[in-house]
């Protein structure tokens, strides 16, 4: 489409109180501005981000996910507002939209309905019970007169509830006429976007207000936004997923990030946490799991274990209280309470309980590696590197010291046993 998106994003966000840049804060696990982006190049090729505040961090997040994005820097410092991050805008074509960076719940087709209006000026606005925090929008006979910033605005002007949710249609000439003339004189000394809108109305231009909904425009300026945000594009995410046939016990108590992708038919239980770049395909998850990173196919885990990132898992069970940690599972049982970190684990082999890798000497990291149809006995530590051959069983409570150990053999270290007899009443006394 021959339309230039603006993304405002070099605000500094100070109404999140934080050190990191509000665009950075994430929704199901990635940057809120990674969501804008996404829904703009969804429609054309020219997206400009304007940057300023931890620009570096801004940008080097945003190349992380897209090629080719323009940025733009504002002079913040001698133009700041929404206004001032237009100043060095030079879009391809002659349609701009300009959105702002903090509505992470933007969609494609909602992106759409502005451009399909023949007005001179498009804006977007929404009717709500609790107006705060937002610009109000002055409107007479379906015409947008101006805006008013809340901190600008007399008490009955606050008390218009028709907000500003903050994307706007313009023509380029439009945006070359006013960004130029806008001032700073108001209560935040800053160069507001909005002003455009009254002085387009002195000179006759045409500006049609676009009635939106929350759920796809709402600007997030604090914690609380960034949650409420938040539970609106999990939901959605949940959606998407139980209409491609996954099933979601509790759906509401089931937290997915941006980046989790199922296949086949898989059952996720209540309270279950997937993160990031996590695969999961015709599989169970149990209730209260947490899987970062990691994939996981035809295989069951939990409940309550908890597979780290870079684990991959196939044909394998996963019981309670097992870790697991960039170890790579095949065919595998490993039922309860076990840490099974930077290892690689062949098919038919079963860890009893309470086996712990033993991968870390306080300075470096290494690999346990066991092969097929190995009988790991309960309370086994391996002392990693340390490598297992097929047919293999480790008597309960034994520790794999260091090394190589061949096929079909018994590993077995264990303190001999020793009885003294009368210990007990010696030792409590008669009676107990
Ligand atoms: C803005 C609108 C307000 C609207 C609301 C909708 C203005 C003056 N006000 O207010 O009418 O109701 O959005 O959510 O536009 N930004 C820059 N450079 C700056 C300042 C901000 O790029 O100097 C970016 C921010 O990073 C952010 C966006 O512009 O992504 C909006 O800034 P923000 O401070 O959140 O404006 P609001 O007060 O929410
Ligand atoms: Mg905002």
């Amino acid at each position: 489409m021959n339309l230039s998106i603006v993304i405002l994003a070099a605000g500094k966000g100070s109404r999140m109180k934080s050190p990191k840049a509000k665009v950075l804060h994430e929704i199901c696990g990635r940057e809120m501005l990674y969501y804008t982006i996404k829904a703009a190049r969804e429609i054309t090729d020219d997206v400009i981000v304007v940057v300023a505040h931890q620009k570096d961090a801004v940008i080097a997040a945003m190349e992380n996910h897209f090629d080719n994005l323009t940025f733009v820097t504002q002079d913040a410092e001698n133009f700041p507002g929404t206004g001032g991050a237009m100043m060095g805008v030079h879009p391809r074509y002659e349609d701009v939209l300009v959105l702002n960076g903090d509505m992470p719940l933007i969609t494609p087709s909602s992106i759409k309905q502005f451009i399909a209006n023949p007005s001179d000026i498009v804006m977007s606005v929404i009717p709500l019970n609790n107006p705060s925090g937002y610009g109000r929008v002055i409107i007479e006979n379906d015409q947008v007169l101006r805006i008013v910033e809340e901190k600008d605005a007399t008490d009955t002007e606050k008390a218009i509830n028709t907000v500003n949710a903050g994307v706007y249609a313009f023509k380029h000439h439009v945006l070359q006429t006013y960004i130029p003339r806008l001032s700073n004189a108001n209560a935040q000394g800053e160069y507001y976007l909005t002003d455009i809108i009254e002085m387009a109305r002195n000179d006759r231009l045409s500006i049609a207000p676009l009635y939106v909904e929350e759920v796809e425009f709402k600007g997030v300026n604090s914690k609380n936004d960034l949650a409420q945000a938040e539970m609106i594009m999990m939901d959605r995410l949940r959606r998407t997923w139980m209409d491609a046939g996954v099933i979601l016990q509790l759906p509401e108590t089931i937290y997915i990030e941006e980046g989790v992708k199922f296949e086949g038919e898989c059952i996720i239980e209540n309270g279950v946490r997937l993160c990031g770049n996590t695969l999961i395909s015709n599989s169970h998850i149990k209730a209260h799991s947490v899987i970062e990173n990691s994939v996981v196919k035809n295989s069951d885990v939990g409940p309550l274990a908890h597979l780290r990132p870079l684990s991959v898992l196939e044909d394998t069970h996963i019981g309670n209280f097992v870790e697991v940690k960039k170890s790579t599972l095949t065919g595998v049982k490993a039922g309860h309470l076990s840490y099974l970190g930077d290892a690689t684990i062949d098919s038919g082999t079963n860890i009893g309980a309470g086996t712990i890798t033993c991968n870390y000497d306080g300075v470096k990291k290494y690999q346990t590696i066991i092969g097929k149809n190995v009988f790991v006995g309960s309370d086994t530590q391996l002392v990693a590197p340390v490598e297992i051959a097929d047919h293999v069983m480790i008597a309960a409570g034994t520790t794999v010291t260091a090394g190589k150990y061949e096929s079909d053999i018994l590993i077995l270290s264990r303190t001999p046993i020793r009885k003294v007899a009368g210990f007990f009443t010696k030792f409590f006394g008669k009676g107990k």
